[in-house]
């Protein structure tokens, strides 16, 4: 149970993500010599008495912690210590999510919806769901939410306005410092009137310069700063994505969220996981279609499009040499019937839950 995980599940257990009523059940799947830890982790949200809480199952066991899955939240991989690239880590979590892949193919529900966080996130996200060709790609996001909210954030804290006075910021690409933060479609909301970015922000050579780069930088800094990469607002970040895709985005606001290029009319290269504007509406995404893009943003869209050709490529030469299952994640399964419990449970048996 990493970090991200243990911030994750509070806000999940008590109905932040898929909705107020909405019975939960939360699977634990992690290493076997982290048992010990998760049971703790199950104690403690006993302890938080959340009434839609009816079931928390820990297991090692992918048979069990994939099965019937609704939504995977797949947040374990190795993680990125200070110095290292997100690349550094890609032959080692390449064999992690060709392995969860399978799971998912053989034992989750092929509506499942699946988050994909732990880094390098577009490029495992790719994998897992090339290793479950049954699951619709659709199926299969990667997290840049947090970078979305990073980017709204700056825009918002210059412009001296909260951060929900800012939309429409996006995300192109991948989640890794190539990414493109672009406001050039972006809307504040200063006193009451709603005015581009750019003219909000008054200058220009701040969001052309160290806008982007805060925000490209900006895991690694926090690494740098706490020792310890993002989780709190990871955490945040996946809660606003699964939310969104479950309950859909604002009419007028798009989110960013890295998903398949197959079809974008953006010119991206159709077989990646790249970061861009999306609508959802009944728990499905489209892309933003049409938004115009100049000669700056041109090169920042290809310059992350081709690292992540880069990734795709080194990856899938990697993967014939699987270095087998080793993982931290949690995962959100949500079931219309009930199912016999492999352990134990305080909560007891019950129908229509999610499962976490
Ligand atoms: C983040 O963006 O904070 C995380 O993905 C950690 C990292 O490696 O940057």
């Amino acid at each position: 149970m990493g970090f991200i995980a243990y911030s994750l599940l509070y806000s999940i257990a008590k109905g932040d993500v898929f909705g107020k009523d909405q019975p939960i059940i939360l699977v634990l799947l992690d290493i076997p010599p982290m048992l010990p830890v998760l049971d703790g982790v199950v104690m403690e949200l006993q302890d938080c008495a959340l009434p839609l809480l009816r079931e928390v199952i820990p297991t090692d066991k992918v048979e069990v912690g994939f099965k019937d899955l609704d939504a995977a939240i797949l947040v374990g991989s190795m993680p990125r210590k200070e110095g290292m690239e997100r690349k550094d880590l890609l032959k080692a979590n390449v064999a992690i999510f060709k392995a969860q892949g399978a799971a998912l193919e053989k034992y989750a529900k092929k509506t499942v919806r699946v988050l994909v966080v732990g880094n390098p996130a577009n490029t495992n996200c790719l994998i897992a769901s090339k290793s479950a060709p049954s699951i619709p790609k659709e199926n299969f996001s990667c997290l840049t939410r947090l970078d979305h909210n990073r980017a709204r954030s700056q825009v918002a804290m210059r412009c001296g306005v909260p951060a929900d006075a800012v939309k429409n910021v996006i995300i192109w690409g991948n989640h890794s410092s190539t990414q493109y933060p672009d406001v050039h479609h972006a809307m504040v909301n200063v006193h009451g009137k709603e005015v581009e970015a750019y003219s909000a922000v008054k200058d220009d050579s701040w969001l052309k310069g160290d806008f982007i780069s805060t925000v490209q930088l900006r895991g690694a800094a926090v690494i740098k700063a706490r020792k310890l990469s993002s989780a709190m607002s990871a955490a945040k970040a996946i809660c606003d994505h699964m939310r969104d895709w479950w309950f859909g985005t604002l009419d007028g606001e798009f989110m960013s969220m890295g998903v398949y290029a197959g079809g974008n009319s953006y010119g991206i290269p159709e077989d990646l996981i790249y970061s861009f504007p999306v609508h959802i509406k009944n728990k499905s995404w489209n892309i933003h279609d049409g938004l115009p893009v100049n000669d700056f943003s041109r090169a920042k869209m290809d310059a992350t499009a081709a690292e992540l050709v880069e990734e795709r490529d080194t990856a899938l030469s990697f993967l014939s040499q699987d270095s087998g299952f080793e993982s931290r994640l949690c995962r959100s399964r949500r079931t219309h019937g009930s199912r016999p419990s492999p352990l134990p449970s305080p909560y007891g048996s019950c129908s229509d839950e999610t499962r976490l």
